[in-house]
């Protein structure tokens, strides 16, 4: 292996290297964006030559946008643009040094794609996945040099959000990790390292989000629009559970909570549930089907919240709770450090603070007693309270030094 590593670590990382992007779709359009946008060549390949009127559609109007507010040239966009190549040659990614797979969510699908890639690029090449639910491990198995392989994982839109997930799986390399957590840093992104478990940190972190809130629109505590507007007029959040969960989609929210629980081995903590299974069922998966928790259909009226302040501070400490606790959990299985979980949900997804930050603020043994008094009430292990939480608290210590 020292050969490959020692091609790896020569690298450039400049502007020089050429990037490939595997699937046009609006992962794959916004990291060519972004990394275009960086000075790179970029070659943007898709099985699908429609997806590339699509994609090239989508990327002049969001650039022209730029141009409207004077934040970008009408040059600059055009030398963006031009930077791009789509192709559905594969074979046209053979020079690229640096390769991110951003097609349909399947493993074997993933697998294949990287197997033919892999005999045409030079041994230096890195190789990425931008899975948000598959382990790394298992794409690596088809890799010849799996060392040079590992995950980047962007948020939707890629060009806006600026968090990257960096997942390295069992087999890659140290030095392929740093190269590739130096070239995304260039592109002016907020890198966290993630280990390869499922979620990573910020589909694993947030769950309580959703999770909890629906619980509490099953046991009829209050209803959608009352629990959104605890989360946004108390807690701060730009967007409520459900009015996220609606643009979201209940079918792809529903569908990583499955994943996630299944993953798990069925821990209750990410129990998915009824009502938003029932929801995926009817077809009212939110925003785009014009109906969801909230209805978007023209003339549509949508209850007014129940503004009841002691009600809205039930809710808004229940769910901060659960959402401390599994923060505190990511950390107490050494998924990723308290400070990068704090950059990876406010990075990932706006939250108003870091929620170990947020912990340390409202006191560690506050956070205790609200999941120990949940426990209580409910004996059930969804509300265990994470053993650092409980250390943290006996210690009289906080999450950041
Ligand atoms: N959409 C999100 O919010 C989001 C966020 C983070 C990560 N991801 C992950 O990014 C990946 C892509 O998601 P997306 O939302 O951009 O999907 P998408 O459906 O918009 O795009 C996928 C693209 O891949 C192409 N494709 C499918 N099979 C291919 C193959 N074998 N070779 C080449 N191209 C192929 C399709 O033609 C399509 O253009 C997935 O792994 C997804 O889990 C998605």
């Amino acid at each position: 292996m020292g050969n490959h590593l020692s091609n790896l670590l020569n690298m450039n990382t400049q502007k020089s290297l050429k990037i490939g992007i595997l699937g046009a779709g609006t992962m794959g359009t916004g990291i060519a964006q972004v990394a275009s946008s960086n000075g790179h060549d970029v070659v943007l390949f898709d099985i699908s030559a429609r997806q590339f009127t699509q994609s090239e559609n989508g990327l002049v109007k969001i650039l022209n946008r730029q141009v409207e507010k004077k934040r970008m040239t009408a040059e600059e966009i055009t030398a963006i643009l031009q930077r791009i190549t789509f192709s559905s040659e594969l074979s046209d990614c053979a020079d690229c040094g640096f390769i991110i797979e951003a097609i349909v969510e399947d493993t074997d699908a993933k697998k294949q794609l990287f197997q033919s890639i892999e005999p045409m690029v030079d041994e230096s090449c890195i190789l990425a996945s931008n899975t948000s639910s598959l382990s790394i491990a298992s794409i690596s198995a088809a890799l010849e040099i799996p060392e040079r392989f590992l995950g980047v994982h962007f948020f939707n839109p890629a060009p806006l959000m600026k968090l990257v997930e960096i997942i390295p799986g069992i087999s890659t390399s140290n030095e392929i990790k740093e190269k590739t957590r130096n070239l995304i840093d260039s592109w002016q992104k907020v890198t966290v390292i993630a280990k390869d478990t499922p979620g990573f940190i910020v589909n694993r972190v947030a769950r309580p989000f959703y999770g909890e809130a629906l619980r509490l629109y099953e046991e009829g505590t209050a209803d959608a629009v009352t629990i959104d507007w605890a989360m946004k007029e108390i807690g701060g959040f730009k967007m409520g559970p459900f009015e996220l969960m609606d643009l979201i989609g209940h079918d792809v929210n529903y569908k990583v909570t499955e994943s996630v629980f299944k993953e798990f081995y069925f821990d209750p903590r990410f129990k998915p549930s009824f009502a938003q299974k029932r929801m995926v069922e009817a077809g009212r998966l939110g925003k785009k089907s014009g109906i969801g928790f909230y209805d978007y259909r023209e003339g549509a009226e949508n209850p007014e919240p129940v503004t009841d302040q002691e009600l809205g501070n039930k809710i808004f400490n229940r769910i901060l709770a659960m959402l401390i606790n599994e923060a505190s959990d990511a950390v107490f299985m050494n998924i990723a450090t308290a400070k990068e979980v704090d950059l990876a949900m406010v990075y990932g997804v706006n939250y108003p603070k870091g929620l170990l930050q947020w912990a340390d603020e409202i006191g560690p043994s506050y956070v205790l007693d609200t999941m120990s008094a949940l426990q209580v009430e409910y004996r059930e292990d969804r509300y265990r309270p994470n053993p650092l939480l409980k250390r943290k608290v006996r210690n009289g210590e906080f999450f950041h030094g």
